[in-house]
């Protein structure tokens, strides 16, 4: 199939390309490298021996947009581009707000002028909200703390009620849960600008050497020792649930939500133990207060995305710091030269 990939670039963008090109798919990709690198496109090509044509283009801009469905035929697109730091969105909603959903409708827009209605969104499980009880089911309620959060959900609403007024759309809902690791050959990884928000790329960080010591938001959470639990995923496995979600809905005409996560939860220091064990190198911490808007334990009930799209998680917490370490230590500056 020829599959657009909006944000094909970005950190889960590039790994889900990789994997689409390995499975024989053609791969077209926009994205303007607000959060990523050209130099990406280059280890794309190094990894698949194949070249995805590029837009460097926002896909917020109509006109570009429609050029590019005037010259490729699009069977079905994966929308990964949009801005996705919580505390920057908290800063900035009207560009989150703006952002985030205007570029989805002009792809919708665009889409259904070109009558290509297979659509795979990049949601979170940010959606499930503070009340929640893990598991977490995907027919929860669900709410958001964050202008970031709340454009996921505004997106999965949008998405539902088109599909509602037109049910020739097949569309996926991917709720992720913690994307961590990185391609096993170490060439491409999560490359955050600045401050790392997330806690692996700020364990990674601390590694090498860039930042002297990781804050632990809080240790007097109810969890196994205090610390925050959740559902890390590698990203390969979760760029190989995009395929599946594909080839599932290129069959169907529904809309579905699909939690992509391992189904088990690990806390703070369960991961920054089995990174020290796994690489051999110390990370040195520190307890700080509790970090607003995070709830102590999140992990998903993974059984809906193993029934209906025959995946699931097979990498282990221990090869997804392995494979994070081996990304950050082979390229201590992400893509800069
Ligand atoms: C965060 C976002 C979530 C988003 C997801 C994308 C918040 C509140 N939530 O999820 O909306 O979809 O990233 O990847 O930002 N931690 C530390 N020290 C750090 C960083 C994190 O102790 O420097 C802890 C957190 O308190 C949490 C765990 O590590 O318990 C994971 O944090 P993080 O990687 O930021 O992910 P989430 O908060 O789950």
């Amino acid at each position: 199939m020829k599959i657009l990939v909006t944000g094909g670039t970005g950190y889960i963008g590039s790994h889900t390309t990789i994997e689409l090109l390995n499975q024989g798919h053609e791969v077209i990709i926009v994205d303007n490298f607000y959060n990523s690198h050209p130099e990406v496109l280059l280890r794309i090509e190094e990894l698949s021996g194949k070249v995805p044509k590029f837009y460097k283009e926002d896909v917020i801009n109509r006109q570009a947009l429609e050029k590019i469905f005037s010259e490729n035929e699009i069977d079905a697109v994966i929308h990964f581009a949009g801005y996705k730091a919580v505390g920057e969105s908290v800063e900035k909603p009207i560009e989150y707000y703006y952002n985030n959903l205007t570029s989805t409708l002009t792809l919708c827009e665009v889409m259904k002028k070109f009558n290509v209605k297979n659509l795979i969104f990049s949601s979170s499980a940010t959606v499930y909200g503070l009340n929640n009880i893990s598991p977490l089911k995907e027919n929860l309620p669900l709410s958001t703390t964050n202008p970031y959060g709340t454009t996921k959900l505004m997106i999965e609403q949008i998405l539902t009620d088109l599909y509602k007024s037109d049910n020739t759309w097949s569309i996926a809902l991917l709720r992720y849960f913690n994307p961590i690791g990185a391609h096993e050959s170490g060439r491409i990884g999560e490359n955050p600008n600045g401050i790392p928000n997330n806690l692996m790329p700020y364990i990674t960080q601390v590694a090498v050497g860039k930042r002297e010591v990781l804050s632990v938001y809080g240790n007097d959470y109810e969890t196994i020792d205090g610390t925050g639990v959740r559902d890390y995923i590698h990203v390969v496995d979760l760029a190989k649930g995009h395929i599946k979600a594909l080839e599932r809905h290129i069959e169907i005409n529904k809309i579905e939500a699909y939690n992509l996560g391992g189904g088990k939860g690990y806390s703070v220091l369960q991961l920054v133990e089995a990174f020290e064990k796994v690489n051999g190198v110390k990370i040195p911490y520190k307890i700080v207060g509790r970090r607003e808007g995070d709830v102590a334990v999140c992990y998903s009930d993974a059984e809906k995305a193993l029934k209906e799209l025959n995946w699931k998680a097979e990498k282990t917490i221990d090869d997804m710091c392995k494979d994070s370490w081996n990304w950050q230590k082979n390229n201590p500056k992400g893509y800069e030269k």
